[in-house]
């Protein structure tokens, strides 16, 4: 599969099928992944995989914590209203859009689908040293964005969520992983199911209000 095929037929898989990974294909992705451009090559990210019996521990305590608790993650969430405009309308034109896009049943079971981390067989937690400065969480972005890129090349469906790491402490525990370090995103990979919340498909802005070419 070529780089555009990958880049437009990646979107967020909120559910994913029974099927299971090959962790050998996974180790295979992050290998290649390690490729990813940093600042002096610094490669600051590291990868927590979970599968099997760790992911269900991490799946059964995202649930109890879920029922009683907002979420705690390394990296603070934001208010909307603290955001710039010019994000800020985009967001709120997805959840309009998603809103309509949704059944009222749907709508009521989606953050259950949330809490169930997408039923992904795998997840993958990427964290940066917490002494990191901002270029660091560029180069972590980048990395997460080639790990999809390749996940999509081989067959396999993504989904980059706040949702894996809102609860961090006990994804320290059950993952050891070391307190200074940030655990700032989590990637689920599987195949993807076939469900009318894996079809909806976000827009984007047109490329004017994004590209400012000056020639
Ligand atoms: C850093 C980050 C965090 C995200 N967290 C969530 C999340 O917690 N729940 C969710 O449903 N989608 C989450 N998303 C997915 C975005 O909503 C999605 O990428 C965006 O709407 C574009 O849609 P697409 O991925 O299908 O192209 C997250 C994406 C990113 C990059």
């Amino acid at each position: 599969m070529d780089v555009a095929t990958a880049v437009s037929r990646r979107h967020s898989v909120r559910v994913f099928d029974s099927r299971p990974v090959a962790l050998e294909l996974v180790k295979k992705i992050i290998c290649q992944a390690q490729r990813t451009p940093s600042w002096v090559d610094s490669q600051p990210w590291k990868v927590y995989l979970a599968a099997g019996k760790s992911l269900q521990r991490i799946r059964r305590a995202h649930l109890a914590n879920s029922a009683t608790a907002g979420g705690e993650s390394d990296w603070p969430t934001w208010h909307r209203e603290r955001w710039n405009i010019f994000p800020r309308t985009q967001m709120a034109h997805l959840t309009a859009d998603r809103e309509q896009y949704l059944s009222a049943a749907e709508r009521t079971a989606w953050p259950e689908m949330q809490h169930q981390l997408y039923q992904a067989p795998v997840v993958l937690y990427l964290t940066i040293p917490k002494q990191s400065p901002n270029w660091s969480i560029f180069d972590l972005g980048a990395f997460g964005q080639t790990i999809m890129l390749l996940a999509q090349a081989e067959g396999l469906g993504s989904m980059v969520a706040y949702e894996f790491v809102r609860f961090p402490k006990e994804l320290r525990n059950i993952l050891t992983i070391p307190d200074d370090e940030a655990i700032a995103i989590g990637i689920g990979l599987g195949y993807e199911a076939k469900h009318h919340f894996n079809t909806y498909h976000s827009s984007r802005l047109p490329i004017d209000q994004v590209l400012k070419i000056n020639d």
